[in-house]
């Protein structure tokens, strides 16, 4: 490393030059490579260097240390955080993790006062302080890309709102809906993720700064300032659970899990709709790719790796929550095995979102083609079961008879329920009239259903705006 001091170097090669007072040697090479942490934690780097200036000033303000010691120690850490932000910096795996590689590097440029910042405060607090911080921005962003992901579903919605298609339960074709209504139904999911991102941040908005290793301190430090300073809402109350707490992690991970499976089905509907059989939507080139032995094909892989994505979230989530499984207070090296996840779901779902927005901005549906699937397997039936229920005043169970031997007597001619004519209905059920053909067609059912929440055209009109005020 550039600079360092002769005399560091020499204890350094011998011991840990932070903590090696008490040790002679060097961690053995296999020590080295399991402790290390910071291959992954130098993402903190900029949370890390926050949490030191907000320390530092605090330390400054209550006269721990010297304005001149508290000075040179904040623009040594200006100076470190433009190297790392540069690329310029050398790691060492010596120093373990973030911290003690910006402690050295502070020591280098500043020297012996460098020291004084690790007054009143331990590594426990610290990495708690960093990574909360640190998922807090990853939900900021998290939450500005489902809210983008939010938007291009209602732009799709309203270009659909008319737009008929299969509606199913069981995958098997239900009542005829709108592609307008369906679509809005990820948007409502996506909210619900949204206001869960919010509750985590809420809840994980308090500052473990301060806590030291374990029991708090003896220096009169002002934990509120560093709080504030930081832009937490107060100071985690208990030392011992400060540094030891990690349900911001796990509410993290459990929210992620839940939003990757909400990820999973859209991502599912779009490798079905696309799939010959069903041939309801089309990628473009930028979403698709081609078969190395199969000429013809276009595999929608952005949407299958979505889908598939959602396993190491959930498996991520499974992980951290065996490791804090019976973990006596307070802080254990256990505890630095929570990054790894945290970080990988945070990129994995950031990437989920930004092929998701992409792809549904990107693909095209064949209306006439999902409209004349919408008319197939009877899918009015409930439709003239209602008609006969409203107009003759039938008791529903009796109309859902009727409709059934009028769904089997058109399965006998091969023909839709529409195609059967008057004669064949009157068979079943003489009271019925001409008037029933109007609730037959897949139009005349989708315009009909305008209970609140229900897939009619007009109703999405009024979703796709009231979702715009709600969520965008
Ligand atoms: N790298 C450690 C972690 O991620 C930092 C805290 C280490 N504390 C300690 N007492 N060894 O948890």
């Amino acid at each position: 490393m550039t600079g360092r001091s002769q005399k560091a170097k020499k204890k350094s090669a011998a011991a840990n030059a932070l903590w090696g007072g008490r040790f002679d040697a060097a961690p053995g090479a296999v020590m080295e490579e399991i402790n290390a942490s910071i291959d992954f934690d130098k993402k903190m780097f900029a949370q890390d260097i926050a949490g030191s200036k907000a320390h530092c000033a605090m330390l400054m303000a209550q006269s721990i240390i010297s304005a001149e010691d508290g000075n040179a120690i904040l623009a040594g850490l200006d100076t470190i955080l433009g190297e790392m932000e540069s690329g310029g910096f050398a790691f060492d795996r010596a120093l373990e993790d973030i911290h003690m590689n910006v402690e050295a590097r502070l020591a280098e440029l500043v020297g012996d006062g460098a020291g004084r910042l690790h007054t009143a405060r331990s590594r426990n607090d610290q990495v708690a302080t960093d990574l909360k911080i640190w998922v807090r921005d990853a939900l900021d962003g998290l939450d500005g890309a489902a809210k983008d992901l939010q938007s291009a579903l209602i732009d799709k919605a309203e270009s659909h709102a008319a737009t008929v298609m299969p509606g199913f339960t069981h995958l098997q074709t239900a009542q005829p809906v709108t592609l307008g209504h369906h679509l809005l139904a990820y948007v409502e999911m996506l909210g619900r993720d949204r206001g869960r991102m919010a509750d985590c941040r809420r809840r994980l908005n308090e500052c473990p700064l301060g806590a030291a290793a374990l029991a708090g301190t003896a220096f009169p430090i002002d934990r509120d300032a560093t709080a504030s300073a930081l832009g937490f809402d107060a100071p985690a109350a208990n030392s011992l659970d400060a540094v030891s707490d990690r349900d911001f992690v796990v509410e993290f991970l459990c929210l992620g899990a839940i939003l990757a499976v909400h990820m999973s089905r859209l991502a599912e509907e779009i490798v079905l709709w696309c799939s010959e059989p069903f041939a309801f939507a089309h990628l473009s080139d930028a979403f698709s790719t081609g078969s190395s032995i199969m000429p013809q094909k276009r595999n929608p892989d952005a949407a299958e790796l979505v889908r598939a994505k959602c396993g190491r979230v959930i498996g991520a989530l499974t992980g951290l929550l065996v490791v804090l499984k019976g973990l006596p207070l307070a802080y254990g090296k256990d505890l630095q095995e929570d990054k790894e996840p945290v970080f990988q779901v945070a990129e994995t779902l950031a990437l989920g979102f930004a092929a998701l927005t992409g792809m549904i901005a990107d693909i095209a549906f064949d209306a006439e083609r999902m409209k004349n699937a919408a008319g197939r397997g009877h899918s009015t039936a409930t439709d003239l079961a209602d008609w006969l229920v409203r107009v003759l005043g039938m008791p529903f169970r009796r109309a859902h008879h009727v409709t059934g031997a009028l769904v089997r007597r058109a399965d006998e001619k091969s023909c839709a329920l529409n195609e059967l004519d008057l004669a064949d209905m009157q068979a079943e059920e003489p009271a019925i009239t001409d008037d029933v053909f109007g609730v037959l067609g897949v139009d005349n059912s989708v315009n009909s259903r305008t209970s609140f929440g229900g897939t009619a055209p007009a109703n999405v009109v009024r979703a796709v705006a009231e979702a715009r005020r709600r969520f965008l």
